[in-house]
């Protein structure tokens, strides 16, 4: 087990977004986290990443309780995050947005060492041709792109993704579930996947979580998932 939530609840003013949430994550699996919005998945994802610490529960990541550890240091120890809404440093080169990651992994290593590693990055992406160029004249994918490629260069065991394919058409899309899938198949790296796209997750993920209001409502493969009725009534029915 890779990751694991053991009944994490989170409370923000009046609003109780997540209540003892129990999750697990496998080693190499790509599982998916769905649920209405406003049911938790962001949340979730802040209390994993050290953005935010939880009410109470605790999170435990390669046996090792990380419950309320700063993200720098969450991060060191091999999870990286990618954001619903997405903030590369604009005046920035792809290449220094990606060469800022790989420095916060690598404090101690020169510019010059990282940059043949950040470079392979952006080619891996697709980004090679943009390297120099700055980020805030990227398109919304290719700033999707940029994104996967700094939590990359922390050359994360995990990766949380959230709502990647949002804003992308049917064949950016396919590109993206195959990026996804090579991730896993190639680089070994464990995916925590919130998506809204269901076919993608059906194409892709072995396992999903489905979060609603707060609880885990269910956690299966996504052929049970789809034709459980309580996640048809809260979420897939619309
Ligand atoms: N920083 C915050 N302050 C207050 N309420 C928040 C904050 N972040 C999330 N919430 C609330 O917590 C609930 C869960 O939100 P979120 O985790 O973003 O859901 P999801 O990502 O599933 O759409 C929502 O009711 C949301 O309004
Ligand atoms: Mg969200």
């Amino acid at each position: 087990m890779l990751l694991e939530g053991r009944k994490i609840s989170k409370r923000f003013g009046g609003v109780q977004a997540l209540s003892e949430v129990d999750f697990h994550v496998e080693a190499g699996s790509i599982t998916a986290l769905i649920g209405p919005n406003g049911a938790g998945k962001t949340t979730l994802f802040n209390i994993v990443a050290g953005a935010i610490k939880p009410s109470s529960g605790q999170t435990v990541f390669e046996g090792r309780e990380i419950t309320g550890l700063p993200a720098d240091e969450i991060c060191r120890r091999g999870i990286a995050r990618t954001f619903q809404i997405v903030r590369p440093f604009a005046t920035m080169t792809c290449l220094e947005n990606v060469l800022v990651a790989a420095v916060n992994r690598h404090p101690r290593r020169p510019r010059a060492a990282l940059e043949p590693g950040a470079r392979d990055l952006l080619a891996q992406v697709g980004l090679a041709d943009l390297a120099g160029q700055e980020a805030r004249h990227l398109n919304v994918v290719q700033k999707k792109l940029l994104e996967l490629a700094r939590a990359l260069a922390t050359e994360p065991r995990l990766l949380l993704l959230d709502e990647v394919l949002g804003g992308l058409n049917t064949q950016e899309i396919l590109q993206a579930v195959e990026q996804i899938r090579r991730l896993r198949d190639r680089a070994g790296i464990t995916i925590l996947w919130i998506e809204h796209v269901m076919g993608a997750i059906m194409q892709a993920a072995d396992r999903v979580i489905v979060l609603d209001q707060g609880r885990v409502l269910t956690a299966a493969p996504p052929r049970e998932v789809v034709s459980d009725p309580r996640v048809i009534r809260a979420y897939l029915g619309e």
